[in-house]
């Protein structure tokens, strides 16, 4: 997989030392840092079984990572997203959120995501890809902090007024 950007490869993140690469990178970077993100926590969240994880690389070196969920109620959902401080503002956060779109739309209509409030610079990059903020998630990692629950979409869940009104669909009008 090709990132759109120059000399950027993407693909299934797969071997024991990138995941200790990302582990790194998170143990190194707000927001984890502030929140206080354990390592075990960190390295738990991009393995977990009922994810996929995804990496980009320059050359020999693996850059930055994102980790997608399909389970549960917000199906579609960037569970981590990291880009190597060395690497920023190269447009390597922009194809993994391009490749995070393909395969989740691909699936369903949407993609969501958690944001912390004091992340304001990761704010404006989901906002420039067109994330709408839906609403505040209170001390919802830690005490103290709030994350901004972030929705793109490409329209509801049932794709025809005629499937949203069946009395067989469980989410239908009653
Ligand atoms: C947020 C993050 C993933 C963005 O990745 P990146 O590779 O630096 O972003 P890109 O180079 O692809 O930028 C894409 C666009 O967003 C903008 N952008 C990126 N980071 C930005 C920032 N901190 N503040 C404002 N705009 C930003 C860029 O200017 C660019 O805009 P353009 O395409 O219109 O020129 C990266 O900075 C990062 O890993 N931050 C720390 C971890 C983090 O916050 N992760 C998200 C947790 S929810």
């Amino acid at each position: 997989m090709e990132g759109g950007v120059h000399g950027l490869h993407l693909g299934p993140l797969e071997t024991p030392a990138d995941v200790e690469t990302c582990v790194a990178l998170m143990r190194a970077s707000d927001p984890w840092k502030r929140l206080r993100i354990t390592e075990d926590a960190c390295r738990r969240t991009i393995t977990h079984p009922q994810r996929e994880a995804y990496a980009a690389w320059r050359g020999q070196a693996l850059v930055g990572f994102v980790v997608l969920a399909f389970q549960g109620p917000l199906s579609g959902y960037v569970q981590l997203l990291g880009v190597a401080p060395a690497a920023r503002g190269q447009g390597v956060g922009r194809a993994l959120m391009a490749l995070a779109e393909r395969i989740a739309f691909a699936r369903g209509p949407n993609l969501f995501l958690c944001v912390s409030a004091f992340n304001e610079g990761a704010r404006r990059f989901y906002a420039r890809l067109g994330f709408q903020e839906v609403g505040c998630l209170t001390d919802f990692l830690v005490h103290g902090e709030d994350e901004w629950l972030l929705r793109k979409t490409r329209g509801p869940l049932m794709a025809t007024p005629a499937a949203a009104a069946s009395p067989a669909s469980p989410a239908g009008p009653r």
